[in-house]
C-alpha cells in the first residue's frame, strides 16, 4: 500500500528528544468497539486510533530543530547518510488528526476523507491503549462492521484488515516512537516504500518514485502475514487471505517480492491471495448501487474464520461472509465460475481459483491456510485505511485486470470500472472529497455479532448455484 506524507506548518517549540517530535501533541482519536457472546450481548471496548509513521513529518530530533529529514520523496543527505544514523537523528511528530489527515473518530465510528490539503488517505491501526495496538485473536472467531462506501468511486480502495504486527509497534532502543506513533507496519506486499522498519530508516537505496510526489522505494521491505477482510469501494468488493510470516520479516532489495519489486513471487511472502471478489467470480448483479447489497447505502459486513475443529486450537480452514442490510441477512454470492465452486474462502476454492483463472499458486506456495492459521493464532493488528493505488490503478479489485486482458476469460474482469480509471493524480482531483466511513465493530464467536436468521427461515442452505436471495428477518 502506498502512503504519501502531509507537510504540517511548523511551529516553534523544543523537541524532547530523538526520534519523537512534539510539535503537535500526539493525541489519538478515541473508537469504541464491541466484544460479543451472543447476539444482542455484547460489551463495549474504549479503544483508540493512531496514524501510521510514514504519514507524519519526520523532522530532526535536534532541540529547537524541525529541519525536515524527508521532503517530498527525498530525504536529507546531512541528516540521513544511512539507516542507523538517519534513525537516530530524526524524530516522528504527532498528528493533527481531523485538520491534516481528515482522519475524525466519533463514537464508534471512524471517518477517512481521502484528500485533506497536500495529504492523500490514511493508513490507521486500532489501539488497546495509548502505546499498545490492539490485538486481534480471530480464529473460530467473527469479525463484523458497517461501511459506508457509497463515496468511494473507481480507483479508491477503503480497506480493513489484519496484518503481523508487533502489539508495541516495534519499541525499542532506536526506535522511541513505537505504537504511540504508528510504526512497525509490515503487510504482504513487502512493502519498501516505509521510511523506517525495525528501528532503523529505509534511506539507503531510497528511489524516488517516477509518478508519485510523496514516496519512494528503499532496500528494506517489511514482510508478514495480511487478512484483508475488506477491500472496497462502491462498485467492487474483495476480502483476500495472503500468507506470510506470523511476525514482521524484514526483507532486502528484489529479493522481498510484492508489488515494489521486479520479481512480483521472489519472496516468502504471497503478494497475490487467494480472493473472493463476487464480480470476478461470476455473480455480476450482486454488490454494487442498487444491487443486493447496495452500495448506496451502509451495509453490515460480517467475517468468520471458521476452524477444522470449532475451536480457536483449530486450524482455519474456511473464511465465510455475510452482509446484512435493512434487518435482512445476505449470504456471500455463489461463485458461478465453472470449476471453482461455492460461497467462500476455503482450502478447494484457493486450490481450484488459480488453476481456473491461470494465476500463480501464490497462497498455496507461500503456505496456504497453515500461514494463516499461525498469523491469526499469533494474534493481528486491525487496519483502517484509505488509498489509491500508484502500481496497479486499483485495477486488480474494480476493473479488468490485466488492463489488456480479455474481459470474457474468467478472471480477467473484476469490476465495471473502466480499465483507463484509478490513476492516482486523476482519483486525487476528481474524487478528492471522497471518504470512507467504519463503524461498530464487534468481535466475537461465530453467529455472535449479529442476528443471524433462524435455520428454519434462512436461505443460508439453498444449494450450490441457486441464486442467492436476501433472507427476511
Ligand atoms: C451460524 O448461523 C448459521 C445460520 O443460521 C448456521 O448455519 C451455522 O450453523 C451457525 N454456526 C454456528 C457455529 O452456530
Amino acid at each position: 500500500m502506498y502512503s504519501k506524507i502531509a507537510l504540517a506548518s511548523v511551529l516553534f517549540q523544543a523537541a524532547r528528544g530523538q526520534q519523537v517530535g512534539t510539535n503537535t501533541p500526539e493525541t489519538h482519536p478515541a473508537l469504541t468497539w464491541e466484544t460479543c457472546t451472543a447476539p444482542g450481548s455484547c460489551t463495549s471496548n474504549n479503544g483508540k486510533v493512531v496514524l501510521d509513521s510514514n504519514w507524519r513529518w519526520v523532522h530532526s530530533a535536534a532541540a529547537g530543530s524541525y529541519t525536515n529529514c524527508y521532503t517530498g520523496n527525498t530525504w536529507d543527505a546531512t541528516l540521513c547518510p544511512d539507516d542507523v544514523t538517519c534513525a537516530a537523528n530524526c524524530a516522528l511528530d504527532g498528528a493533527d488528526y481531523t485538520g491534516t489527515y481528515g482522519v475524525t473518530a466519533t463514537g464508534n465510528s471512524l471517518k477517512l476523507n481521502f484528500v485533506t490539503g497536500t495529504n492523500v488517505g490514511s493508513r490507521n491501526y486500532l489501539m488497546k491503549d495509548d502505546s499498545n495496538y490492539e490485538i486481534l485473536y480471530m480464529l473460530n472467531q467473527e469479525f463484523t462492521f458497517d461501511v459506508d462506501v457509497s463515496n468511494l468511486g473507481c480507483g479508491l480502495n477503503g480497506a480493513l484488515y489484519l496484518v503481523s504486527m508487533a502489539a508495541d509497534g516495534g519499541l525499542s532502543a532506536t526506535n522511541k516512537a513505537g505504537a504511540a506513533y504508528g510504526t512497525g507496519y509490515c503487510d504482504s506486499q513487502c512493502p519498501r516504500d516505509l521510511k523506517f522498519i525495525g528501528g532503523k530508516a529505509n534511506v539507503e537505496g531510497w528511489t524516488p518514485e517516477s509518478n508519485s510526489a510523496n514516496s519512494g522505494t528503499g532496500n528494506n521491505g517489511a514482510c508478514c502475514a495480511e487478512m484483508d477482510i475488506w477491500e472496497a469501494n462502491s462498485i467492487s468488493a474483495a476480502y483476500t487471505p495472503h500468507a506470510g510470516p506470523a511476525s514482521l520479516t524484514i526483507c532486502d532489495g528484489d529479493a522481498c517480492g510484492g508489488t515494489y519489486s521486479s520479481n512480483r513471487y521472489a519472496g516468502d511472502t504471497d503478494p497475490d491471495g487467494c480472493d473472493f471478489n463476487s464480480y470476478r467470480q461470476g455473480d455480476t448483479t450482486f454488490y454494487g448501487p442498487g444491487m443486493t447489497v447496495d452500495t448506496t447505502k451502509v451495509f453490515t459486513v460480517v467475517t468468520q474464520f471458521l476452524t477444522d475443529d470449532g475451536t480457536a486450537d483449530g486450524n482455519l480452514n474456511e473464511i465465510k461472509r455475510f452482509y446484512v442490510q435493512d434487518g435482512t441477512v445476505i449470504p456471500n454470492s455463489e461463485s458461478t465460475i465453472p470449476g471453482i465452486t461455492g460461497n467462500s474462502v476455503n482450502t478447494d476454492y484457493c486450490q481450484n481459483q488459480p488453476t481456473v483463472f491461470n494465476d500463480t499458486p501464490s497462497f498455496e506456495n507461500k503456505g496456504g491456510f497453515a500461514s494463516m492459521t499461525a498469523g491469526l493464532k499469533a494474534g493481528m493488528v486491525l487496519v483502517l485505511s484509505l488509498w489509491d493505488d500508484y502500481a496497479d490503478s486499483m485495477l486488480w479489485l474494480d476493473s479488468d485486470d490485466p488492463a489488456t486482458g480479455d474481459p470474457t476469460v474468467p478472471g480477467i474482469a473484476r469490476g465495471t470500472c473502466a480499465t483507463t480509471s484509478g490513476v492516482p493524480s486523476d482519483v486525487e482531483s476528481s474524487q478528492a472529497s471522497a471518504y470512507v466511513t467504519y463503524s461498530n465493530i464487534k468481535v466475537g464467536p461465530i453467529n455472535s455479532t449479529f442476528a443471524a436468521p433462524a435455520t428454519k427461515r434462512s436461505v443460508l442452505g439453498a444449494a450450490a448455484g441457486r441464486p442467492q436471495r436476501r433472507a427476511v428477518l
